[in-house]
């Protein structure tokens, strides 16, 4: 599957079917986030891996997505780094092109994915931070699951030529 192809094939996949993942497909996904550019260089991330995934039940009343994420083969959650990024320039933005790097990656390996998002200072946020013992400055920014697809889905075009302005808006 070529780079364009995976970004037309990836779609958020809500329903996974039991399966393992290999080290080196996890390994594969983690250096493509890793992969990605960011401002400065700074690399503002941490990632947390979770193969056994049956403990995301238990903040289903903060994040129903959390159900999902349940069933899924690998779950990585993107945590910022402040220390890294103190005025939080980029932060977001860094950490969202390494979430995505991983959602294609995923795509060329044969996988579906989710992004569950983190809204800042929310139950879930909260939440994590508590589960994961994250230390002062590290913020969770999105919840990313991986499996094998566990339902049928059909790909959007979403192009639309409305939106693209040529030269002036
Ligand atoms: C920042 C962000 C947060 C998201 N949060 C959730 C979520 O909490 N639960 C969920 O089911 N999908 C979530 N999604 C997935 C979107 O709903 C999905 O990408 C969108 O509907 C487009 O569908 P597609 O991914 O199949 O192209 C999130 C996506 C992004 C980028």
């Amino acid at each position: 599957m070529d780079a364009l192809e995976c970004i037309s094939g990836r779609m958020s996949m809500r329903k996974f079917a039991p399966h393992e993942m290999s080290q080196e497909e996890i390994h594969a996904i983690l250096k493509a986030g890793m992969e990605a550019p960011s401002a400065m260089n700074r690399r503002p991330y941490e990632l947390i891996v979770n193969t056994d995934n049956a403990f995301w039940v238990e903040m289903k009343k903060e994040k129903p997505t959390c159900e999902i994420i349940a069933t899924s083969s690998l779950s990585i959650v993107v945590v910022g780094d402040e220390n890294k990024n103190p005025t939080h320039e980029f932060l977001i933005e860094d950490c969202s092109v390494v979430a995505e790097n991983m959602l294609l990656a995923a795509k060329a390996l044969g996988y579906d994915s989710l992004w569950a998002g983190v809204k800042f200072d929310s139950e879930f946020y909260l939440s994590l931070i508590d589960r994961f013992n994250l230390p002062n400055g590290f913020m969770p920014i999105a919840v990313l699951c991986f499996g094998k697809a566990g339902s049928n889905k059909t790909q959007v075009d979403r192009y639309e030529e409305k939106k693209v302005h040529w030269g002036k808006f």
